[in-house]
C-alpha cells in the first residue's frame, strides 16, 4: 500500500518535471527562433521631392524628438542612404577606403536589435530587447524611435591581401566612412521630416554585449531618429 502510495507520488512529480521541461523547451525553441529571423525592407522611396541643396540647407541636429513612429519605407529609405548597394557592382551609397565593405549598421528600436544586410536590403534581428536605453550616454537617445548604431568592422580588412595599414589608419577609415553615412542619413532625415543627432558619446560595452560584436568589431557612433517638433528645421 505505501508502496503504492509513494510510487503514484514519484509517477506525479515526473509528469510535472516533464511539463516544466516541455514548457521550458518551448519557450527556448521560440526565444532561439526569432534570432536570426529576417525582414524584407520596402523599396527605397522615390517620391521625396526636396533637392539635396534644401536638404543640406535645413542639415541640423535635433535631439527633442515626437513620438511619431519612423515608417519601414522611411527606415528601408534611411538605411539604403546610410549604406545601401546603389549600383550593379554592389558598392555602396558611402564611399570605403580602397572598396573594403568594412561598415555595418544596427537598428535599436522597441522591437529589439538589428542588423543591416545591404546586399538584400533585409534586417536581421540580433536581440529581442529593447536597447535603446543602454547604449548612449545622453538620456534623450532613448526617446527617440529607433537608434542607428555604426560599426567599423576591421576583420573586412585581413580579406584585402597585399595591403600592410596600420590599425590606426583602418579605424581612421572607419571614422571618414561614418562621417559620410552620418551626412546621407541626416540629409535624408531633413528631406523626411525626422530629426537625428551623429553620437560619439557612447557606451560600447553594452552596444558590444547587446549586438555580440567580435573583438574586432568596433562600435563607433550611435544616430537616434525620431518625429521632430514643428518649427525644428526653420
Ligand atoms: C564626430 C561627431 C561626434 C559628435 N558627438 C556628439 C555627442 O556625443 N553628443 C551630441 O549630443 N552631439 C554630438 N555631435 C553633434 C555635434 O554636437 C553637432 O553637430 C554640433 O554641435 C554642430 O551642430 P549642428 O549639427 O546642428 O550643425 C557630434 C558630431 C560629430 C561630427
Amino acid at each position: 500500500m505505501l508502496g503504492g502510495i509513494v510510487a503514484r507520488e514519484l509517477n506525479n512529480r515526473r509528469s510535472w518535471t516533464m511539463r516544466i521541461t516541455l514548457i521550458l523547451f518551448a519557450v527556448v525553441i521560440a526565444a532561439g527562433s526569432a534570432l536570426g529571423e529576417t525582414i524584407a525592407l520596402p523599396p527605397v522611396r522615390e517620391d521625396i521631392e526636396m533637392s539635396v541643396i534644401d536638404a543640406m540647407g535645413m542639415r541640423r541636429t535635433i535631439r527633442d524628438y515626437t513620438d511619431r513612429e519612423v515608417s519601414d519605407e522611411d527606415l528601408a529609405t534611411i538605411l539604403w542612404s546610410a549604406y545601401g548597394v546603389n549600383r550593379e557592382n554592389g558598392k555602396k551609397t558611402v564611399p570605403v577606403a580602397i572598396g573594403v565593405d568594412y561598415m555595418r549598421i544596427y537598428v535599436a528600436r522597441s522591437d529589439g536589435a538589428w542588423k543591416y544586410i545591404p546586399e538584400t536590403h533585409e534586417l536581421e534581428r540580433v536581440t529581442d530587447s529593447d536597447i535603446r536605453g543602454e547604449i548612449g550616454m545622453q538620456g534623450f537617445v532613448s526617446s527617440a524611435n529607433l537608434v542607428l548604431v555604426l560599426v567599423f568592422d576591421s576583420s573586412a580588412y585581413s580579406l584585402v591581401f597585399d595591403i600592410a595599414l596600420s590599425k590606426e589608419s583602418q579605424l581612421g577609415h572607419g571614422h571618414a566612412t561614418s562621417g559620410c553615412t552620418a551626412q546621407n542619413v541626416h540629409l535624408t532625415c531633413a528631406a523626411m521630416d525626422y530629426g537625428t543627432c551623429m553620437i560619439a558619446m557612447i557606451k560600447e560595452g553594452k552596444i558590444r554585449k547587446h549586438l555580440a560584436l567580435e573583438e574586432k568589431e568596433i562600435p563607433l557612433y550611435i544616430m537616434p531618429i525620431g518625429g521632430v517638433e514643428e518649427g525644428s528645421y526653420d
